[in-house]
């Protein structure tokens, strides 16, 4: 699973909608609402703890809610598109109740600052990522009739001690954050500018969240980070302060699997995103090591041409990038691995949309997620290089680039047919009551028939058919 990848996918992913499905408390009533991506629907649960707190009850209809919360995502302008198309339709709720109020939240909400509030006149709050603790307080602000704007970004927050409220939840997976912000920089992306510098997260708490979600019931919980191989806990010191020798006994990101793991052999531990410039190979002896850590790894490439990689600012080149992927077929022997793609960046040339094909062809990734370049804001790519590959070519591109993988896609689901998964059942098949879907360790929906057992469980299945990307089969 990719950080990016939510319940509701839509082509582009972005604009998954995640509506909180349980009411909590009695008070006034919340509409929360987020879109982008997984790290968004985690920081939507913090928020809805914090306003729990506060007595907020919560709706699934924004028509009768007191409070409207949209969590923004700012990664591709239709991402920014599709929010002002929908505070389009909040507005209509707010002629019809003036006490309504209006928050925008996320990674938006942090790049336009209060200009949002210029351009989005019906909107009455703005609070960045970083800035959740205070939404009390601003909507206090607000009720007292201003306007109410948090942007800080900073160095220390991780939310560590906030008992996120699990939303729209199948209670069988979780999302637990375990790092904030990014420090990479790459030169096409605005997250480093949206939501700041990076930042582990205390392993203490994190276990702990993983131990509650165990006795809950939960059976998978999901590690989040922009760039989870860069998770480094020192005693809550900033890397760049660490000497050498602190920083050989810092705790890492495969000591971190190791401990979520022993929390017990039946839950799984998943993680997203990794980064090829900072994987290394204890995080995959680590996957090896422990059966309930999944063979699955998202490690986005971006480009599979070199120089395009240095104007992307990537940290690694073609060779690198495929020398770590045979590092995690050789380790983690059949290993789901998938992807990020960009067609179009700037100055892409024949040549290197051709490279980025020949990755393709070259590693087979069981999957991707595909985008035409857009231009954001502030990032290094807008200040340094011309965008220049003409709107519909970057489209064609794409559209080549997703017939390449959907192709590869059915070859590697393929592959699974005649095999038997081990399978964690998450809920009943959206096409038929009959039978059950999960997915096997690899990140491969397998569909079932259902039979007695119920979400949570875990079951052997032999494929026998499938799909481009699902494999069927019954219970051995
Ligand atoms: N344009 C297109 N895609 C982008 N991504 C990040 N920034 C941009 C952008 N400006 C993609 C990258 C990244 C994923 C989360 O989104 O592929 O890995
Ligand atoms: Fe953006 Fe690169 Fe950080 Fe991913 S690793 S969030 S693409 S800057």
């Amino acid at each position: 699973m990719n950080i990016y990848e939510n319940k509701v996918i839509d082509e582009s992913r972005q604009g998954e909608v995640l509506v909180m499905d349980k009411p909590v408390g009695e008070g006034k009533k919340m509409f929360l609402e987020s879109y982008g991506c997984a790290m968004n629907f985690s920081d939507s649960e913090i928020v809805a703890s914090i306003l729990a707190d506060k007595g907020y009850s919560s709706t699934t209809d924004f028509h009768e809610a007191d409070l409207i919360l949209l969590n923004t995502c700012a990664i591709r302008d239709n991402a920014e598109q599709r929010v002002r198309g929908r505070l389009k339709e909040y507005n209509i709720a707010k002629r019809k109740n003036p006490k309504l109020m209006i928050g925008v939240l996320g990674c938006m909400a942090e790049r336009l600052k209060s200009k949002l509030l210029e351009e989005e006149k019906i909107v009455d709050i703005v609070v960045g990522p970083d800035a959740y603790r205070d939404l009390p307080n601003l909507i206090e602000s607000v009720e007292g009739g201003q306007k109410a704007v948090n942007v800080l970004l900073s160095l220390e927050e991780t939310y560590a001690d906030i008992s996120p409220v699990r939303l729209d939840s199948n209670g069988v997976t979780a999302f637990i954050s375990i790092t904030r912000g990014c420090d990479n920089m790459c030169s096409f992306c605005v997250v480093p500018f949206t939501r700041g510098r990076e930042r582990s997260r205390d392993p203490e708490s994190i276990v702990n969240e993983a131990k509650n979600l165990f006795e809950q019931g939960y059976r998978e919980v999901t590690l989040l980070g922009q760039n989870v191989d860069s998770y480094l806990w020192a005693n809550g010191k900033a890397k760049k302060e660490l000497s050498d020798d602190e920083r050989g006994q810092a705790f890492t990101f495969a000591n971190l699997l190791e401990s979520v793991a022993n929390v017990s052999p039946d839950l799984r531990v998943r993680f997203s995103t990794s980064n090829p410039q900072d994987m290394t190979d204890d995080v995959l002896h680590m996957i090896a090591k422990h059966e309930n850590i999944c063979n699955y790894v998202h490690l986005p490439v971006q480009s599979g041409n070199t120089e395009m990689l240095t104007r992307m600012n990537r940290g690694y080149s073609r060779e690198k990038y495929l020398e770590r992927i045979a590092a995690i077929n050789s380790i983690i022997p059949g290993a789901g691995i998938s992807t990020d793609i960009i067609t179009g960046f700037c100055g892409e040339t024949e040549q290197e949309y051709a490279d980025t094909l020949s990755l393709m062809s070259e590693v087979k990734f069981d999957f991707a997620y595909m985008f035409a370049y857009s231009e954001r804001p502030g990032t290094m790519a807008e200040k340094k290089y011309k965008d220049d590959v003409p709107e519909a070519l970057k489209k064609t591109r794409l559209q080549t680039v997703i017939a390449l993988q959907q192709k590869h896609s059915a070859e590697r689901t393929k592959q699974g047919v005649g095999k038997v998964h081990r399978v964690l059942v998450e809920g009943v098949s959206k096409k038929s009551d009959e039978r059950l879907y999960g997915r096997n360790s690899q990140n491969t929906v397998v569909v079932f028939p259902r039979q007695n057992f119920k979400k949570g469980d875990y079951v052997n299945v032999l494929a026998k058919e499938c799909t481009l990307a699902t494999l069927i089969g019954e219970v051995v």
